[in-house]
């Protein structure tokens, strides 16, 4: 008889766990961290000091190094160093703490929200000057990290 290994055993509980909804228990920073692990960690492929991918038009204010730097950067920095199109987004804080319609972190990775984002003081930050940054870590967040990043920044981003 096959016996479940313990990692499996662990996902059983987690999936019971969430099923009965205690996932109302987690605070806001484990879903973040949770997101991190799963989906930001690809980010760091450009957007970290000395990363690989990173080039001279590269945002140059978050730090995806680790989930502490991820977080931190997310939660106070603005975008900086963007170059052409994306320009009219300098300025623009990634997340607002309450406010996913004015998170950039959440435009950045979703097509709907890139169309609703609207942060009055950057009227020209856009659908036409966001950029899809999905496509460069191979794809979408699933729908559980893109509600855990929702759930973070509503309820404040800590
Ligand atoms: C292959 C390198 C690369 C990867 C991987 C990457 N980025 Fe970027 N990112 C860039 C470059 C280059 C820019 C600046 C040019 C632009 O905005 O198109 C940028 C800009 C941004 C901006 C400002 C965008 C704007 O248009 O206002 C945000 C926010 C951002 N990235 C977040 C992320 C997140 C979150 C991830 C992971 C899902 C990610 N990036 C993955 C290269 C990358």
């Amino acid at each position: 008889m096959h016996t479940p290994s313990v990692p499996r055993l662990a996902l059983i509980v987690l999936a019971a766990l969430s099923v009965a909804g205690c996932e109302t228990e987690l605070t806001s920073g484990d879903e973040f961290s949770q997101t991190y692990d799963s989906y930001l960690s690809g980010c760091a492929n450009c957007h970290a000091p000395s990363a690989p991918g990173k080039t001279s038009d590269t945002e140059q204010a978050l730090d995806f190094s680790t989930a502490e730097t991820a977080r931190t950067t997310l939660r106070t920095g603005v975008a900086t160093g963007l170059t052409g199109n994306p320009s009219a987004c300098n300025g623009v804080p990634f997340v607002v703490a309450g406010k996913p319609n004015q998170s950039l972190l959440l435009a950045v990775l979703d097509a709907d929200a890139r169309k609703t984002f609207d942060l009055p003081s950057h009227p020209n930050c856009d659908n036409d000057a966001i950029t899809d940054m999905a496509v460069k870590v191979g794809g979408a967040p699933n729908s559980i990290d893109l509600d855990n990043l929702k759930t973070w920044i509503t309820n404040g981003a800590e």
